[in-house]
């Protein structure tokens, strides 16, 4: 077990946390963990793009409304305000660091997705997360002040002190423990300020548009210090993931029904006009809950995606990557509809911070999808998280840089110990409980809610989170068990939220309270000191 010192941590190596340590790396040493290669990450898999007001016939006012319409009355305006106006600065930012935005005759191509009035979405063809990700990795390896450490999977912040319910104000965040996954050890990272930056946490649900690492650890870690998440049930499903026996967690992105993609049944009928005069291009959780309501309604195990009617040429230069996945499980197309169904994609709520990425402790920062910054309100409107990445990442590395706790040597904090933990007997404890959490979540608490359901959700949580809590202090750590217990107490989180809001609202639809309540329009906050 080592114990290493930097000025800065960050966790995760999304696009905003490689944003942040480029930036951070400019003031001092700083180290960025992760759970597999720096190259992983949900931000690596974003097809669509990156929202923002480039072009003439555009303007912020129209952005603004557009994000707060989609927010369903939860946006926090003056957050909404700040991240469009600062947006044009953070994309010439990007295209300084290498990004490759496509291009028409010189000009951002720019893509339509669902709930914005204007075509405003740059993207690098249907890989623009990848792009951002490339340059900014690119740009971080060349710098000597930052140093990646792989399959480094964080265990729990390092606490000043921690006499039983400390107030998160009344603790200072030291940094993390993190374990190493080829020895099995777990060390120590000590650093002035740490910035959670681990992304969402798709994979509570048992379908997911995310890649594996995606299992809300910073937001586990920060609910565990004794620090409130925010709009936790504001789940976003995507409504378009491919559907095939072999494509696990493959996008079909926003953008292709931006281009004129239709949706249809089985039997070929276009059936959005039944949901939204806006049809395919009604906010996303108007298009997943149509999709779920017509798979109850047929029976059926997916729709259909129909892009035959564009010309294969566009179709294949505006969309390569996703044509050469989809030819090669045998979907052309250019010739036969995508089949697709929905799947979780995105969490509009997390630690919540103020608009510099600040959390309630001293020391702790969060950025892109663990935090709640109140941009998304009750939901997401497309292309707005590498958004809201860059724009909070650079927030945040600014603010730190001019913190206090950034130049104070961190104190000497409690190693890590195993006490009498030994390796695990039995692991088909973690895969049992981990593919019983994930399926009750899309069975339970998923796109269509019901006081009902999210009861028996909350009971058997109740169960196999004892369950958890007994096997983590019993057996030493491994990723497997510690992402169990962190999608185990999001999934908890999730319910409480869900349970607390009794009303329809953006992303969290209940058959019990099917409209909106103007007396709710408020975050939900889930506290352990208040439960
Ligand atoms: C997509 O390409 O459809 C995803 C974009 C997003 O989630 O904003």
């Amino acid at each position: 077990m080592s114990v290493n010192r930097y000025d800065f941590l960050v966790i995760g190596s999304g696009a905003a946390g490689l944003l942040a340590a480029r930036k951070l790396a400019a003031a001092g040493r700083v180290a960025v963990l992760t759970k597999r290669t720096p190259d992983v990450s949900n931000s690596d898999l974003a097809q669509g793009g990156i929202a923002a007001v480039t072009s003439r016939d555009d303007d912020f006012s129209l952005h603004i409304a557009d994000t707060l319409r989609t927010g369903a009355g939860l946006c926090d305006r003056r957050i909404v305000e700040l991240t469009i106006t600062e947006a044009p600065a953070r994309i010439e930012e990007l295209v300084e660091l290498g990004t490759r935005f496509s291009r028409k005759g010189g000009a951002f191509e720019l893509g339509l997705e669902g709930g914005h009035s204007r075509r405003r979405v740059l993207h690098a063809a249907d890989a623009t997360g990848h792009e951002i990700e490339r340059a900014l990795l690119e740009a971080c390896r060349s710098d000597r002040n930052i140093t990646f450490f792989p399959f480094h999977s964080a265990v729990d912040l390092i606490l000043r002190s921690r006499p039983a319910g400390t107030r998160p104000g009344g603790n200072a965040c030291l940094g993390a423990y993190a374990l190493e996954e080829a020895t099995g050890k777990v060390h120590s990272f000590l650093a002035g300020t740490t910035v959670l930056a681990s992304g969402g946490a798709g994979k509570v649900y048992r379908y997911t548009s995310n890649p594996d690492v995606t299992t809300g650890d910073g937001m586990a870690m920060a609910y565990r210090a004794g620090l409130p998440l925010a709009n936790m049930e504001f789940v976003q499903f995507h409504p378009t993931c491919l559907y095939h026996p072999q494509a696990k967690s493959f996008l079909i992105s926003e953008a292709l029904r931006g281009e004129g993609g239709v949706l249809r049944d089985a039997a070929g009928r276009a059936f959005m006009k039944d949901y939204s005069k806006h049809l395919e291009l009604a906010p996303r959780d108007i298009v997943a809950r149509a999709i779920d309501s017509e798979l109850k309604r047929t029976g059926a195990d997916c729709v259909y995606l129909d892009m035959t009617h564009l010309k294969a040429a566009f179709l294949k230069r505006r969309f390569p990557m996703i044509f050469a996945k989809c030819l090669s499980l045998g979907i052309d197309m250019t010739k036969a509809p995508i089949p697709v169904v929905p799947a979780a994609h995105f969490f509009c709520g997390g630690v919540t911070t103020d608009e510099y990425g600040r959390t309630a402790m001293p020391g702790l920062y969060a950025v892109g999808e663990a935090a709640y910054t109140g941009l998304h309100g009750a939901n997401r409107l497309a292309s707005n998280s590498l958004l809201e990445a860059c724009v909070f990442a650079h927030r945040a590395a600014e603010a730190v840089k001019g913190d206090y706790i950034a130049r104070r040597a961190p104190a000497r904090p409690a190693h890590w110990t195993t006490g009498n933990a030994r390796p695990s007997d039995e692991a088909v404890v973690i895969k049992h409980n981990w593919d019983e959490i994930r399926t009750l979540m899309w069975n339970y608490v998923g796109i269509v809610r019901s006081d009902k359901r999210l009861a028996r959700a909350a009971a058997r949580m109740e169960l196999i989170s004892a369950e958890i809590v007994k096997y983590y202090w019993d057996f030493l750590p491994t990723r497997d068990l510690l992402e169990l217990r962190n999608i185990a107490c999001l999934a908890d989180v999730i319910i409480a939220s869900a349970r607390s809001r009794r009303e329809s609202r953006g992303l969290h639809y209940t058959v019990d309270y099917p409209e909106a309540s103007p007396r709710l329009a408020r975050p939900t906050v889930v506290d352990r000191y208040r439960r």
